[in-house]
This record gives C-alpha cells, structure tokens and sequence, in this order.
C-alpha cells in the first residue's frame, strides 16, 4: 500500500504497513472544494475507448466533487507529455492518465513528482525503473485476456494457423495480449501485424495477411474493432469468417457480440470500460493522502456462441 500526501510544492510517497495509521491530506478535495484532475485520453480509436472517455467523463462530474481537465491526445505521446506538463503547470491535485505506450514516460514523470502532483495510471500500464513513478494504476490485465484467448484457441482449434493481428505496438494492452496468447499458443502462430486497434487497420492489415500466409484460418485480434475489419477483409478474399477463418477478440462490443452470435466472431474475451465510478473512488483516496493499493485490476469475463439477445442488448458499449 501507498500514501501520496502533497506538502507545499513537494510530494512525499509513504510506503505503508499494513493498517498503519493515516494521516491527514494537505491538497485539494477538503472543505468543499472540488478535486481538480488532469486527464489525458487517447483519441476515440473505436467503440471501447469512445465509452471508456464517457464513463470517466459521466463520473468525474462537479456533483461527484470533481473538476476535470480533459484533454484528447490523438494517439501521440508527445501530446500526452505536454498535456502532463500543463496539468502540473496547472497545479492540478491529481493527474491521470491512459498510456499511448509503455515506454519513455520517466523524464515527465520526474517533473509531476517534483512539483509535488500524484499521478494515476488508467487502462494502460508503463514499463519503468523510476521508484515511485506514479500513485496508483487502474486497468484491465492485460496478459491474462491474451492467455484465455489462447486458452479457447488450445481448445477449441488446436491445428489453426494464427494470424495475430495486434493492437498499437508498444503499448501496454498490445504487449500484454501478445505475452499472454503467446505463452499458450504461441507455436500456432504464423504471423503478426498491427492493426492499430481500429477497425480499418484490421480489415487492411488482415487482407495483407490472409495473401501472405495462405494457410492462414484464425485470426487472434487485440480489440473488437480490428476483429470486426478482420471479418470484412475475410468475406472480400471470398472465404468464409467462422467457416474459413474464424476469429477471437477481445473487448466485448455490443457489436462484437452481435458478430458472435451470428457466427462471424468465434469467441471474445472481455474489457470492461465502464470504470469511472471505481477511478473516481480511487482518485478520491490519492487525493486525500489516504492508502492505495499500487495496482488494481479491473475484472472481465468472456463470450461463446451462447450469448444471448438480453446480454448483446444489455451493453452500454
Ligand atoms: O487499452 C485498451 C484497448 O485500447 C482496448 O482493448 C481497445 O479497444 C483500445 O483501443
């Protein structure tokens, strides 16, 4: 467990035993005033992102307590850097953030510790030797959904050949999902491109796939949206998707289920995005000085054939 707690200009980072005693914070979010956060988003890249942005958006709201600085970094690590260092210009309490990558955050990161402001990993992780880099991180792990997607694909089409059509190299969901498919399929797998976690990556990059390894007869994608392209580029090479080529996702998509169901998309494992309410709770602690767990994963379960109309209506993304 850890405890941010702001003095002045400087943050301290007290690594706590267990049911130790807290002590009271010294930034904002007392007396009524409301906790002003810095968030940095990725861009809508798909349909999981878009309701990612809308569940912290709807709970990070002036009636929860909060004030939030949002800003859309398109995809750019450079963008989110400036926008780290505007929100610490800013003096903001707390920033958060959702990684474009893993790598090349530790110079920023020096800077918010300095200045005293903690700052939240969302969604995505970084990969760092810097001590007490960030307060917290909140997100789904990601190694664990690419080992049940090898997992089914052990199971249920142990001879496929595997095209693995991968999200933004480098970042935190790509590098997990590979690592965790990996260790369980991995000697079924042919090839490897990234689709850039959207759907007109996944239908370019799996067209250019599908004439490069013939053989080729599942595709392993790192998102719903790419998987949804990887069908369109199927039925265009005229084979069929679930006959011919099936396909396993990851996310869990109102249409991406909808694809399931149909038969178009054999198995999705699941990303929950609606993780506001818990980022807020969690925001909440951090800006308070009270304890955090270092890590927090936030669970999904998975989708077959079996799933129902209720379930496909019943999603909010
Ligand atoms: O980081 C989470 C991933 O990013 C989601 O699976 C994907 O849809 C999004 O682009």
């Amino acid at each position: 467990m850890r405890r941010w707690v702001r003095r002045g200009a400087r943050v301290l980072v007290v690594v706590l035993a267990a049911g130790a005693a807290l002590v009271p914070a010294a930034c904002g979010g007392g007396d009524g005033e409301p906790i002003r956060v810095g968030f940095s988003q990725l861009s809508a890249e798909g349909s999981w992102r878009a309701a990612n942005t809308a569940s912290i958006r709807a709970a990070l709201t002036p009636a929860n307590g909060f004030e939030l600085i949002f800003s859309d970094d398109e995809q750019k690590q450079e963008g989110q850097i400036a926008a780290l260092r505007r929100f610490v210009a800013d003096d903001v309490d707390v920033i958060a953030f959702s990684p474009v990558v893993e790598d090349g955050w530790e110079e920023v990161l020096r800077e918010a510790r300095t200045a005293g402001v903690p700052v939240v990993l969302v969604d995505r992780g970084i990969a760092t030797d810097l001590p007490d880099a960030y307060a917290t991180h909140l997100g789904a792990d990601f190694r664990s959904e690419g080992e049940r997607a090898g997992r089914w694909v052990r199971e249920h089409a142990p001879g496929a050949r595997v095209f693995e059509l991968q999200g933004t190299l480098g970042s935190g969901a790509q590098v997990g999902r590979q690592r965790g498919f990996r260790a369980v399929a991995g000697e079924q797998v042919a090839g490897a491109a990234t689709g850039g976690f959207t759907r007109a990556g996944g239908r370019d990059v799996t067209a250019a796939a599908l004439e490069a390894w013939p053989d080729v007869d599942l595709v392993f994608a790192h998102n719903d949206d790419m998987a949804l392209g990887a069908v369109e580029a199927v039925r265009a090479a005229g084979r069929r998707p679930g006959v011919d080529v099936r396909v396993v996702s990851v996310d869990g998509t109102r249409e991406a289920l909808r694809a399931l169901a149909g038969g178009e998309i054999a198995h999705v494992v699941e990303s929950d995005p609606l993780f506001g309410e818990q980022l807020a709770r969690l925001l909440r602690r951090v800006a308070a000085g009270a304890e955090v767990p270092s890590r927090t994963v936030v669970p999904g379960g998975e989708f077959d054939r079996s799933v129902t109309a209720a379930q496909i209506d019943a999603r909010a993304y």
